[in-house]
């Protein structure tokens, strides 16, 4: 069993890598981020504040969020149903970095991801995945990227899908987030002490992939020996 932790802010590239190399490993990828946007989803549906400590706390006892994986990746369910693309919204972005400040909140999602790591051989990305959840991952990775290429990066993402987003609000939301999430008391954003930092800003995807695979390579070579 391997568990490989990715962590970093909005944009970096941690999915598109993570994706990449869990079909390269042949292991599944678990997106946790996906899970805060859920029970921002959830909130948002059932009219809870998505600053509401208390309520949020009580949202979540009983939340049914399942991830099935798949060829193309996961899925991710609230309550039966697969809310996959619902949650991409900018508005469920924003309220997913207020619901992640909540410690009852990440309490209940780390159960889960932690479930899964012990039961499978996992690439998980996050931003508390090297600190907190799977603090003795076998490899640890930390991406960044400036932030004007984060921007540039999740607004031509975003763009296919909606049209009418601007570079401005994209690069709104992940200033936001980004100080949300390194700011926060419980399990803020943080490079680990003993994860390798990767800046992506001028890097294609494939250089950033050979960078890692290169580097759990040599690891496992060495093991060998
Ligand atoms: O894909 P993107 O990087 O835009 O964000 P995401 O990974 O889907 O995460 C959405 C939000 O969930 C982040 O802004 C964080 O506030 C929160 N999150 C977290 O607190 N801890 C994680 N392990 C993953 C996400």
């Amino acid at each position: 069993m391997i568990n490989i932790a990715i962590d970093g802010p909005a944009g970096a590239g941690k999915s598109t890598i993570a994706k990449l190399l869990s079909k390269k490993l042949g292991i599944i990828y678990l997106d946790t981020g996906a899970m805060y946007r859920t029970v921002a989803l959830k909130a948002v549906k059932s009219g809870i504040d998505t600053k509401d400590a208390d309520a949020l706390g009580e949202m979540v006892k009983d939340i049914n969020i399942e991830i099935k994986f798949d060829q193309d990746g996961q899925r991710i369910f609230l309550d039966n149903e697969d809310v996959t693309d619902q949650i991409r919204t900018k508005e469920i972005s924003i309220a997913s970095s207020d619901v992640a400040v909540v410690p009852a909140v990440r309490l209940k999602m780390v159960e889960l991801q932690r479930r899964i790591a012990s039961q499978n051989s996992v690439v998980m990305d996050g931003r508390d995945i090297g600190t907190y959840v799977l603090p003795n991952a076998d490899f640890k990775f930390f991406l960044t990227a400036s932030l004007e290429e984060r921007a540039n990066r999740r607004f031509s993402e975003m763009r296919e899908k909606n049209p009418d987003i601007t570079f401005e609000e994209v690069y709104k939301d992940i200033e936001y987030r980004d100080k949300n999430d390194s700011s926060r008391q419980f399990a803020p954003l943080k490079k680990a002490e003993d994860a390798i930092e990767i800046d992506t800003t001028k890097m294609t995807i494939d250089e950033v992939v050979n960078r890692i695979t290169g580097v759990i390579g040599n690891e496992l070579l060495r093991q060998d020996r």
